[in-house]
């Protein structure tokens, strides 16, 4: 198995519920390593930059309304397989079908405001990381 890093966003709906410290430990306890945060509001034009691929779908302007509608803490984690492991500890973008246990089984609010984001593959991670990290602020 390969150490790889993954880009983890916890969303607004988590930060406004005061939800940070218990989404941080269920990644932890994943195995994963926090090795890049910080907390940042960011700008309609930076959310829809971030989500560009999805540029397309209906649910886009909604999507980049609600990630610049609040603070987020976006995070580097690092550990075996931490794309994969990731996405089982975030569980399915929608709630509704998310396994017992999972990060948005517990937290999320609807598929729209879902708790947190990661990268779905090793190329999506190394863009979304340089997206809000230089290689400097990543200390593992
Ligand atoms: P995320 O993993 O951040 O990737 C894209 C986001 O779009 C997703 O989580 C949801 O927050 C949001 N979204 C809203 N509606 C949908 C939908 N129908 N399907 C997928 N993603 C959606």
């Amino acid at each position: 198995m390969a150490t790889e890093r993954t880009l983890s966003i916890i969303k607004p709906d988590a930060t406004r519920r005061n939800l940070v410290g218990k989404i941080i430990a269920k990644l932890e306890d994943a195995g994963l390593r926090v090795v890049a945060m910080k907390r940042i509001h960011m700008t309609p034009a930076q959310a829809a930059a971030f989500y560009a691929v999805h540029k397309d779908r209906p649910f886009y302007q909604e999507l980049v309304e609600q990630m610049s509608a609040a603070p987020v803490v976006v995070q580097v984690l690092e550990g075996e397989n931490a794309i994969a492991r990731n996405r089982e500890v975030m569980g399915a973008t929608n709630p509704a079908q998310a396994a017992e246990g999972t990060i948005r089984r517990e937290f999320a609010l609807s598929i729209g405001e879902n708790s947190v984001h990661g990268s779905d593959s090793a190329e999506t991670a190394r863009q979304e990381i340089a997206f809000f990290f230089s290689e400097t602020e990543i200390v593992g």
